[in-house]
């Protein structure tokens, strides 16, 4: 009888749950239609409706890389999460599936996938709210899907109950496979509230043993370390993580809250990361939080929320709010990983705008999409001037050969970076209707910010010097609104 009931416990749940998920496929289909386009991206994945941050998921599984995200559909601001879905051949062409994780007791907040057998399989953070201080806990549920669509929680969850410390703050698993083992590594904190990364192991990603803290802030890296990300690049080891609380330092970590990483090398038998080089933010731009990386083909891909806590979103008031950035291949050089654009994105490529020198004074008009290439003389100043073809979204790049820095100033608001090109001394620019994102040289330095023109987009060489410029019309590759 205790058997029966709670087959049928759990039979219920899951009528429940999918009643559920038709329902908020319903909404959201109505709501798309009460979006107002204006700076609707068109070739960076975005919520359908409502609010978007972190990646999640982030896999390749029968043929097709996935990207899940933190989405809550019911308003243009941060709620109880789901789990957005959106899959693409090519991770430039993207198409969205039915919303995977919604939250039951549990918010579904950020997490990764494996494949194991045939089956994905989510590892998320379960955020529950309490009634006793701090008022959350966090625990590791997981879900599976054995057609890359519908996903079930596992009956069991959790699969991890606590932290070592018990810290209630114990979130973003990051599962890999190395040999036999599964391999997750979380975000936590110190008693003493200092950002840390743990690292687990398991046989069947259901029972989990402790083996280390790989990383661990000795108080200036900040008081939590959120989304943190493993992986071996060139030989080397990197752990990526979202340290929250770190004081700005000159033009260093100027925003909330910080993305970058640590090159080292780890012990697969003593599970010791050894740091070899100290942090370094891995983005230069004003929104760029809380990445995921995947291995596919032997390279490694990036993916950020475009986006920032606790900054203003002026789409909010159109009926979304937040982003994805362009998808990125790792490759370290040195002390540094580089940052290039995936190689499909040239398949955006519909129309050549302009090709040839841009005088000083000379503008280009571009619509809502654009990449540009440009090369000028680093031995000069070079200013190019960004703005909407009807005011707004204003943004000006510079490079100042005395000091040597590529600037990007947003209304004043500045971020700047020593660049050395290692090769290629040409910067890519993609616009989109809101975005803006510029990788230097080989991709030495990246910039990734939301900038919101009022129609099209204009760029103006302000330099003394004329600029070689092919500029691209670019087409979409997101459904419309
Ligand atoms: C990072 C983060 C994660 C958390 C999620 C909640 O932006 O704070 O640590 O899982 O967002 O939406």
């Amino acid at each position: 009888v205790v058997f029966l009931s709670l087959v049928a416990t759990v039979h219920l749940k899951t009528v429940k749950q999918s009643d559920a998920k038709a329902e908020l496929e319903a909404y959201i289909e109505e709501k798309k239609s009460e979006i107002n386009p204006r700076y609707r991206l068109h070739y960076h994945v975005a919520p359908p409706v409502g609010w978007m941050n972190d990646p999640n998921g982030f896999s390749y599984y029968k043929g097709e890389y996935h990207l899940f995200y933190q989405f809550y559909p019911y308003e243009s601001k941060w709620g109880p999460m789901h789990w957005g879905h959106v899959v693409s051949p090519n991770l430039v062409d993207w198409r969205p599936l039915p919303t995977a994780l919604l939250p039951e007791e549990e918010m579904c907040f950020s997490g990764s996938a494996v494949v194991k057998d045939d089956t994905l399989v989510l590892m998320y953070t379960a955020h529950e709210i309490t009634d006793v201080e701090p008022f959350f806990n966090e625990t590791q549920y997981l879900a599976f899907s054995d057609d890359g669509v519908v996903f079930e929680k596992y009956e069991g969850n959790p699969v991890l109950p606590s932290a070592p410390n018990g810290n209630p703050d114990f979130r973003d698993p990051k599962v890999w496979k190395h040999g036999d083992h599964w391999y997750v590594v979380l975000g936590s904190k110190t008693d003493d509230e200092r950002g840390r990364v743990l690292l687990y192991r398991s046989l069947d990603l259901i029972s989990w043993e402790f083996l280390s803290v790989i990383g661990e802030s000795t108080g200036e890296m900040g008081y939590m370390w959120e989304c943190p990300d493993f992986f071996k690049l060139k030989g080397k080891h990197i752990l990526l993580m979202s340290p929250q609380g770190m004081t700005p330092q000159g033009d260093r970590y100027k925003n909330t809250h910080q993305t970058g990483y640590i090159i080292g090398s780890f012990n697969y038998e003593t599970f010791e990361f050894v740091p070899e080089v100290s942090f370094q933010e891995i983005d230069f731009g004003h929104d760029f939080y809380a990445t995921q990386t995947t291995e596919e083909d032997g390279n490694r891909y990036l993916i950020a929320w475009f986006g920032m806590w606790d900054v203003p979103y002026p789409e909010d008031v159109d009926g979304w709010a937040g982003a994805m950035t362009i998808f990125r291949e790792l490759d370290l050089v040195g002390n540094r990983i580089l940052m290039k654009p995936v190689e499909a994105m040239t398949s955006l490529r519909e129309e050549t705008v302009w090709d040839g020198k841009l005088a000083e004074n000379d503008v280009i008009q571009l619509d809502k999409t654009g990449e540009l290439l440009v090369t000028g003389d680093l031995s000069q100043n070079i200013e190019l001037e960004i703005k909407g073809s009807n005011g707004g979204g204003q943004v000006s790049l510079r490079w100042d050969p005395q000091v040597r820095k590529v600037v990007v100033d947003r209304e004043g608001d500045v971020r700047q970076v020593e660049w050395l090109p290692l090769g290629s001394e040409v910067w890519r620019i993609f616009l989109d209707a809101s975005s803006l994102e510029l990788f230097c040289g080989e991709g030495e330095v990246v910039f990734s910010s939301r900038v919101y023109p009022d129609g099209g987009w204009q760029v103006v060489n302000l330099s003394p010097q004329a600029l070689d410029v092919v500029a691209y019309k670019l087409r979409r590759s997101v459904p419309e609104p």
